[in-house]
């Protein structure tokens, strides 16, 4: 049997043989595209190229890139694991032309590698062309049927719709006609029943999908309408896993060598085996042996799970996957981060970032797993509940939601362990709830952008000169080449971007510059710059007049001087890091401003007092020794050869930008600003060292006047301190000294107030009523604290038997009171001291508290209220 690993390589190698140049996968995480969050197709990495905002160095490239297809526009989760062909991660193969061939080159090649490479029988094959829509004004892709007509038998090239024959990135960018080829694998017999051609985009397990050729024509704008291109290009995406599927002969994905391995190690830790069937055992296994890839190369690649955005859709994968070995493999401790190994053992070649990090990623996986094992213990005490308490044979949609939301538990789980209960779940009302969550959580993230307004065609320069000139200058004459008006959180601002630019963009940690834009001399501040995709976006809250005046741009050059200190402070930590705890430390996010600079990173415990003075040390030593900052531009292969640090999860060009401060001592591959010395740097304080997640922990540190001034801070308590000791010689020997005696004053204090408190407990016993058959003590007593009080109404058992006492005091303005009852009054009387302070006090003294039956407190705001307490549980007794 062919390899997978052989397939994915007869796909590279067959584009190499048609002039393509293979390039490595994106991250899996995307950064700099507010409309995506994960890589969702192959094409994501090159929709500038599409766009006309930069031209690609090479007209053909080829590669399998991971995709993970879990939120937005395609969203498979729920599907994955039930039927046996949609996943979260899978990887897409695909070929690019940037411009260059079309229509019939792409759809020759496509039937050229299927037939002829990986020879698949030709009357299994079925292609789909776009058949036009008249809404868009769109034609029939009359070009692609000529095209396959060459290919294949007439009744086996099928029209469809725009919903599956028209491919868009997602509700903006660049789309265009697409040409699906579909493989049918069923039996002989199945297929002498029926023509495959019925069953091609209607669900059918075996006549799926596995090559879809886009024929990028246009951008699709926010306003709904298609703009064409000023080229056409070619996107294709190969679903690999439903490729070696169908060459390997199998019925589901998850039997091929691309799974077989996790499966086994599964079946191993849980004692069960796979069977491929439908039952809930199956899906189990289909579903944790997907998730893990998922969530390993997300985290490999930066993305930690977390509660909010790209992190959460990430933690609620693992739950998924978590929620299913809990309950259909019957395994209760943490399984994922078991199997890890084996996916990154299995990839070490294709993507090695996975295997160059287990230790880390695995922490991160366990870590997770135990806090989601623990919420789903407690979450399925919940559901006993809700079947205890379940009204008309119905769990409500808002439990069910809770279960859902902060117990982690999707629907259908809730659903079946209803069903197991003869019960129902409300679906319309946790649809309704659903819904509503979705909306607030888009209100509060939305970002409304509208159109580009264009000034100036291509920028008016030649594409791919940079646009970007703020490494060299911070001031310069530009022009708006486009502008448009966006709206988050209901405010509105703008977005300039101009042919060339001083300022920069916010990346690799370092925050975009603020500055001032003078048009023909009508100031406009920059608040922030930022990068889209590869376009430099400036910030601003207004529009000058004349926006297509020249304009003088200029950036705030003392922030970016501070800002640029603590950018060259994090490499010099960076690789003090790697030295004193050794070189399983990778930068795992960093903030670089003018004020401080945050730096995360993989290392497993707390650093000791010792580990952080060591490492600063070691930076203040390479601060004196003024290294001179050397920064070139070299090949990647070369700068890696250097032995400079890559981060895991970035994007590098051929040609990278690399950072060096001594060659024996710091090389990064870095985009940042950076001072010309590191003399320029002063000192560097660590202010904190902390944890983030599992594995990650953080340093704050500051540098310059940043860390002359925290110094200042730091000696100015100190000399206040020493002020209010009065001098001391030894402040330490001072302090050490007070803090003994204040220890013995309270323990003097404490012996003191006891003794006090049995005076006024025997005063009390002097003032005891009899009502009711019953001892009742009801007093304002002097005491200095409410613990005090508390103690008092409760040691009174000691000297009483049936009784009922209401001690009250005010300590510093503010009443307190404490009811204390036998346990012989509670039970005859049906007296609750709990209910009394909450009914009757509390109101009464404008408070609150609660407490037993037999010994309650409150606290409150009107003192003057204590007698009338007194007398309020008098009458009650
Ligand atoms: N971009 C196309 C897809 O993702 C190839 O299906």
């Amino acid at each position: 049997m062919i390899t997978s690993a052989a397939i994915r390589q007869h796909f590279l190698d067959f584009f190499k043989s048609k002039g393509h140049v293979i390039v490595p996968s994106a991250p899996i995480v995307l950064k700099n595209d507010p409309t995506l969050k994960f890589t969702n197709a192959g094409m994501n990495q090159f929709k500038d190229f599409f766009l006309g905002n930069k031209q690609s160095p090479n007209k053909r490239v080829a590669d399998t890139q991971k995709c993970l297809r879990v939120s937005g526009k395609h969203n498979d989760l729920e599907e994955v694991g039930v039927d046996t062909y949609h996943h979260t991660m899978f990887e897409m193969l695909g070929n690019w032309s940037f411009g260059d061939y079309f229509k019939k080159e792409a759809i020759e090649w496509s039937w050229e590698l299927l037939t002829t490479v990986f020879q698949i029988p030709k009357d299994r094959l079925y292609v789909t062309i776009f058949e036009g829509d008249a809404k868009e004004n769109l034609p029939k892709d009359e070009e692609a049927a000529t095209e396959w007509k060459k290919w294949i038998a007439e009744d086996r090239i099928l029209l469809g719709k725009k919903k599956d024959n028209f491919w868009e990135m997602g509700d903006t960018g660049p789309c265009g006609p697409c040409t699906e080829i579909h493989v049918d694998c069923r039996s002989d017999e199945e297929r002498a029943q029926s023509d495959g051609a019925s069953h091609v985009n209607n669900d059918h397990p075996q006549v799926i999908e596995i090559w879809n050729n886009v024929f990028i024509q246009f951008n699709r704008l926010k306003n709904g309408t298609l703009e064409p291109l000023p080229a056409k290009h070619v996107d294709t995406g190969m679903g690999f896993e439903r490729l070696v599927r169908v060459i390997q002969g199998k019925q589901s994905n998850y039997d091929t060598d691309v799974f077989s391995e996790t499966i086994a190690a599964i079946g191993n830790i849980v004692n069960k085996k796979y069977d491929g069937s439908d039952s809930r055992q199956a899906i189990a296994f289909r579903v944790l042996a997907d998730h893990i890839r998922a969530i390993g190369f997300a985290i490999a690649d930066g993305q930690l799970p977390s509660n909010t955005e790209a992190g959460y859709v990430i933690r609620r994968i693992l739950r998924r996957a978590v929620r299913y070995y809990y309950s259909y493999l019957d395994y209760k401790q943490p399984l994922l981060h078991q199997i890890l190994p084996v996916v990154a053992h299995q990839f070490k070649d294709v993507f090695p970032e996975l295997q160059a990090q287990t230790d880390f990623v695995k922490k991160v996986i366990k870590e997770e797993e135990e806090a989601f094992l623990r919420t789903l213990e407690k979450g399925l005490k919940k559901v006993d509940e809700l079947i205890a308490t379940a009204a008309n044979g119905t769990i409500g949609g808002s439990a069910a939601f809770e279960l859902y939301d902060t117990f982690g538990f999707p629907i259908d789980l809730t659903e079946l362990i209803a069903r197991e209960n003869n019960l129902t779940v409300d679906r319309a009302a946790f649809d309704k709830e659903l819904l509503e969550q979705k909306n607030r959580s888009r209100a509060a993230t939305s970002l409304e952008t509208e159109d580009w307004v264009v000034l100036v065609k291509d920028g008016g320069k030649e594409n791919n000169s940079p646009s970007f000139v703020g490494y060299e200058m911070l001031e310069l004459q530009t022009k708006v080449q486009k502008y448009r008006k966006i709206k988050a959180k209901g405010k509105e601002s703008f977005q300039l971007v101009f042919n060339t630019t001083p300022f920069y963009a916010e990346s690799g940690g370092q925050v975009g510059d603020t500055g001032i834009l003078s048009f023909d001399g009508e100031m406009v501040p920059v608040t922030d710059t930022k990068k889209e995709n590869d376009l430099i976006v400036h910030f601003t809250d207004t529009l000058p007049v004349n926006i297509t005046a020249p304009v003088d741009a200029k950036v705030d050059v003392e922030r970016r001087k501070h800002t640029a200190i603590h950018h060259s402070a994090t490499h010099l930590l960076h690789a003090a890091l790697r030295r004193v705890l050794g070189t399983h430390v990778a930068q795992k996010g960093s903030l670089v401003n003018d004020e401080y600079l945050r730096f995360d990173f993989s290392h497993f415990a707390k650093m000791t007092d010792e580990e952080i003075s060591k490492v600063e040390m070691m930076v203040n030593e390479k601060i004196r020794e003024n290294i001179p900052v050397v920064i070139k531009e070299l090949p990647k292969e070369e700068a890696l050869q250097l032995g400079a640090m890559a981060l895991f999860g970035e994007k590098y060009s051929d040609v990278v930008r690399v950072v060096i401060m001594d060659p024996n001592y710091s090389i990064e591959l870095c985009g940042g600003t950076h001072v010309g010395s590191t003399g320029e740097l002063g000192l560097l304080r660590i202010k904190q060292e902390t944890a983030v997640a599992a594995g990650v922990r953080r340093i704050e540190a500051v540098c310059g006047l940043a860390a002359e001034k925290y110094i200042d801070e730091q000696i100015n308590d100190l000399k206040q301190v020493k002020q209010s000791l009065k001098n001391p010689k030894e402040l330490s020997k001072a302090v050490d000294q007070l803090l003994a005696e204040n220890s013995e004053l309270k323990k003097k204090l404490e012996h003191l107030e006891n003794r006090m408190l049995v005076g006024v407990r025997n005063e009390l016993l002097q003032k005891d009523q009899i009502i009711n058959g019953v001892t009742y003590i009801g007093e304002i007593v002097e005491v200095g604290n409410a613990d005090a009080l508390k103690k008092l109404a409760f040691d009174l058992k000691n000297n009483l038997n049936d009784y009922v006492a209401v001690l009250c005091a005010n300590i510093g303005g503010k009443p307190f009171v404490a009811v204390g009852i036998s346990d012989t009054v509670v039970a005859a009387k049906q007296l609750d001291a709990g209910k009394i302070i909450k009914e009757h006090i509390a109101p009464l003294i404008k408070g609150g508290g609660g407490g037993q039956k037999n010994l309650a407190t409150a606290g409150g705001q009107d003192a003057s209220q204590l007698s009338a307490a007194i007398e309020k549980v008098k009458g009650l007794l």
